[in-house]
């Protein structure tokens, strides 16, 4: 008996070295949410400590309690049967008043924050619509006249109010560093809004399954300072021409192809709105929703077979020639 019980303690040391790791783990992973970057993210974060500080104790108090009576009144060689009692008032009511109180202590702060993380932006907030699509983020700002994807560029010290909003199913924005998830839901718009401190590359991605390639549907935003994040606006404002041969024969290529029934370029006939905005797809560092790095080799890839790429994605594969690819990949790495 006695063994038994020794070994049932040790077995919960391997588990603690593993949370304690794991929690190491999370201070250096860039989707850490005990790091957050945001007014709205440190609201919730401390809540969490709260309550993790809380649930420690218990842990300690009550595991110690248990450890102690089954050690110091475990059964000894020659003990006869045991005084028999029933019941403890005093101890019920301390072990029923005490969790309520630990429960009151949690609620207050989680009711205030609640509350506190549904108010309205302030006025001067930067607005940005952010439309969930299988499987690619579509960041718009209408105060701008700016479209793009997967890519959302944000600036630190100004407060920012998303409006979620989905074209297809659910999908949910999350970028841990930023604060909690919050749904993008099809027919309805929820709102989320914070303040940014610290610029950086904050990766994100979605957060409620939403089809075959919801682990592939990513996004990384972009906090520059002020004056970088207007640089960013001023360039996207421009259309940007093609300006080598190469990248001109592309321009004519791309507006003969099927690729304008989906996608827009600012300035050309190109007007589609299924797929992402490929106005300034030159100047992004990622494709596919941050599944592969912009580079030639990778778009000439994408476009000569999508769906090898991210198998159930809507863009179809074209059946395009080697040398229109060619073509196609100069222009669309012009425009910047
Ligand atoms: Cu979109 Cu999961």
């Amino acid at each position: 008996m006695n063994g038994g019980v020794r070994a049932a303690g040790w077995r919960f040391l391997p588990l603690l070295f593993l949370l304690l790791f794991g929690m190491i783990g999370c201070e250096q992973s860039p989707q850490t949410t005990i790091t957050p970057v945001t007014d709205f993210g440190r609201e919730i974060n401390s809540l969490y400590l709260l309550v993790t500080v809380l649930a420690a104790f218990v842990f300690i108090t009550v595991e110690g309690a248990l450890l102690y009576a089954v050690f110091r009144f475990r059964a000894r060689p020659g003990d006869g049967q045991p005084r028999q009692i029933h019941g403890n008032t005093r101890l019920e009511i301390a072990w029923t008043l005490a969790p309520a109180l630990i429960l009151v202590v949690i609620a207050v702060p989680t009711i205030r924050t609640i509350f506190a993380t549904q108010t309205e932006p302030p006025p001067n907030a930067l607005r940005v619509r952010v439309i969930g699509h299988q499987w690619w983020w579509e960041f718009q700002y209408p105060d701008l006249g700016i479209v793009t994807a997967n890519e959302l560029h944000l600036p630190t010290g100004r407060p920012v109010a998303l409006s979620l909003e989905s074209a297809d199913v659910i999908h949910s924005f999350w970028v841990p560093k930023l604060g909690g998830k919050r749904d993008a839901i099809p027919n309805r718009v929820n709102h989320l809004w914070f303040t940014i401190d610290e610029p950086g590359v904050y990766l994100g991605q979605c957060a409620e399954y939403c089809g075959t390639q919801h682990a592939n549907m990513r996004m990384r935003v972009i906090v520059q300072t002020p004056a970088e994040f207007e640089q960013w606006v001023q360039a996207q404002k421009t259309v940007p021409q093609p300006t080598t041969a190469e990248a001109q024969q592309g321009a004519q290529l791309f507006a003969r192809s099927a690729c304008v029934g989906c996608h827009t370029v600012a300035g050309t006939p190109a007007q589609g709105k299924q797929g992402p905005d490929l106005t300034h797809v030159g100047s992004r560092t990622t494709l596919a929703a941050g599944i592969i790095p912009n580079t030639p080799e990778n778009l000439a890839r994408w476009l000569k077979d999508p769906q090898a790429i991210k198998p159930g994605n809507k863009m179809p594969t074209l059946g395009l020639s080697d040398a229109d690819i060619q073509l196609l990949v100069a222009y669309l790495t012009s425009l910047k």
